[in-house]
């Protein structure tokens, strides 16, 4: 019996503009032949597969990810040809499995929204990369008002999650990233469009997004009635994303106290 849920199903199929953002990264990232690389936050693993099958021959990718039911989904669509990815079920935080300085290149796309101790995360990067080595992100730069507005309708789950997420600006990435010790070699913070059908859309994108912690079920039919009556067909909004690459010395001079 498959162990995948509907929620990674949802995301896999409402994930098109982080596939895109993330192919991207993956150019920006540039992964070569032999490269020991992190994914951290892989989810369903279609990025994943792209940087292994760039580090080969040779390199491994450590696919990192606290969700078992989206690493069941990666692992159970893995290419037959890509034999050099190991998947850890454990969070940014807790790379232990990992030696120390063993790794070339820490990857995550749209991830770091989702940790709340950002320096804590980074502190384990910067333990698991080489000297030299780099840490290629990209991460939403904020919440819009509609998830925060249709989260607070549903319920104190719904209500939760919108003092969840810390999305900070492109200078405090800079400011967090060189307090963790890294060099910064590239901050970029476009402005990304999204692009939803309709209300239906946005939902299941949400959902699937936040492994279903936002319930739609949970809106009551008067707010549900009203919601559809304030948007009754595309749904189009932008927001920026910080884009970075950091880098850690060679000469290690450590977070700052
Ligand atoms: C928006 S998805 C991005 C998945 C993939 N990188 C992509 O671009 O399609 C965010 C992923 O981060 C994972 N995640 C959440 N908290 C995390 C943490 N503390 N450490 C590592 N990954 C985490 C989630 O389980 C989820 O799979």
């Amino acid at each position: 019996m498959s162990t995948v849920n509907k929620f990674v199903e949802m995301y896999a199929n409402h994930s098109a503009l982080q596939g895109t953002r993330g192919r991207k990264l993956i150019d920006l990232a540039a992964p070569e032949s032999g490269e020991h690389v992190v994914d951290i936050g892989c989810g369903t693993g279609q990025l994943t597969y792209a940087i292994a099958s760039r580090v080969v021959p040779g390199g491994v990718v450590y696919a990192v990810d606290p969700d078992p039911e989206r690493l069941a989904y990666a692992r159970a669509n893995l290419p037959a040809e890509l034999k050099n990815i190991r998947f850890l079920n454990t969070r940014a935080h807790e790379l232990g499995e990992i030696p120390e300085a063993s790794i070339d290149l820490v990857f995550s796309n749209y991830v770091f929204q989702w940790i709340e101790d950002k320096a804590v995360a980074l502190r384990e990067v910067g333990r698991v990369l080489r000297p030299g080595g780099r840490l290629v992100m990209e991460v939403v730069g904020k919440i819009i008002d509609i998830q925060n507005e249709i989260s607070m309708l549903a319920g104190e789950e719904g209500r939760t999650l919108t003092r969840r997420f810390f999305c900070p600006n492109r200078d405090e990435w800079v400011a967090i990233l060189n307090d963790a010790g890294f060099e910064i070699e590239h901050a970029d913070w476009p402005l990304l469009d999204f692009d939803y059908a309709n209300l239906d859309a946005l939902f299941e994108w949400w959902e699937g997004t936040t492994h279903g912690l936002f319930k739609r079920s949970a809106i009551s039919s008067a707010d549900m009635e009203r919601l559809r009556a304030d948007y009754p067909g595309r749904i189009f909004f932008q927001r920026n994303a910080f884009v970075g690459v950091a880098r850690r010395p060679y000469t290690l001079r450590g977070p700052h106290p």
